[in-house]
């Protein structure tokens, strides 16, 4: 019988997470089916619930359900008991739900493998102190950086979330206005860029071998990763990666088999610049 998985957000038109499974699927040759569902705000528990009563096997889970798909999870996985938000939901056997987030290892198998970015030893700046950025710290730090610099408008966010993950190496939490180092590696993961919007940045913390990467994509390159081309970055990634291989990270969870992404990565890149 073909199984059932979905992707809970709302909104959800422009998802591109049924095409990716669906290729996936596809190229593994497993017999399901994924659909997106748009869920009203308020009926996430609901809906979620019904749908594994109806022999749904897995769902992603996108804004703004991630927190509330945690809660709703019998069981998490490490690193989503350490994001307090997920991405994925699983049923298992015995009828209980498992719950992962796959956002950071898409983010960290899309630098390290796609685009061969060594993290070890390297000095990252984190944007953001919102789910984003508590999504990928555990796996980032997994990767034994020099130190993490986790930088935001509100700095008092910034700082919690150095603490809580102070256990897993070297983190610290500033303000913008305080970060004016060259960093090896920097990640967007402010929502600002979704309305074109960029945080208060010193072009000194770019050096010419620093790696930018903007969680956020579009047809066009991001303002952030424009403004840091401008500003010296030998390389720009934006984040139609970490999105391709969040979905594999979760694809393989759910049905124990590795989907390869390179050719599903080429296509869409295409797509965009004839779109
Ligand atoms: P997400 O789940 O995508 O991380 P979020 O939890 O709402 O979304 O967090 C959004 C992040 O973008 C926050 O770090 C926010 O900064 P504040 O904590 O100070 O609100 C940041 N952000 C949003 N708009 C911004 C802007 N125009 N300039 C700088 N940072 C911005």
């Amino acid at each position: 019988m073909t199984d059932l998985y979905a992707v809970f957000g709302n909104p959800i038109g422009h998802s591109k997470s049924p095409r990716i499974h669906l290729a996936f699927a596809q190229e593994t040759k497993q017999d399901l089916f994924y659909k997106a569902v748009l869920v009203p705000l308020g009926d996430f528990k609901k809906e979620a619930e019904r749908f594994f009563k109806h022999g749904g096997k897995g769902i992603n889970i996108t804004v703004p359900f991630k927190e509330d798909a945690f809660l709703l999870a019998d069981e998490r996985t490490p690193r989503a008991q350490r994001a307090q938000a997920v991405n994925t939901l699983m049923r298992l056997d015995d009828g209980r739900l498992l719950a992962d987030n796959t956002d950071g290892a898409g983010l960290v198998r899309d630098l390290t493998i796609n685009h061969q970015i060594v993290l070890k030893n390297k000095r990252i700046l984190l944007l953001g102190a919102g789910g984003a950025v508590r999504g990928v710290l555990q796996p980032l730090l997994k990767e034994a950086p020099a130190c993490i610099a986790i930088a935001n408008r509100t700095v008092s966010k910034a700082q919690q979330l150095a603490a809580d993950f102070s256990d897993l190496g070297k983190v610290s939490g500033v303000g913008f206005d305080e970060v004016n180092e060259p960093f090896d590696v920097i990640i967007n993961a402010t929502s600002a860029s979704l309305s074109g919007e960029l945080p208060p940045l010193n072009p000194t913390i770019i050096h010419d071998q620093t790696v930018c990467y903007d969680m956020m994509y579009g047809n066009a390159p991001t303002v952030f990763n424009q403004w840091c081309h401008v500003n010296g970055a030998s390389k720009t990634i934006d984040g139609l990666g970490m999105l391709i291989e969040q979905a594999a990270e979760a694809f393989f969870l759910w049905r124990g088999i590795r989907p390869s992404t390179s050719e599903l990565m080429n296509i869409l890149r295409n797509e965009r610049r004839t779109d």
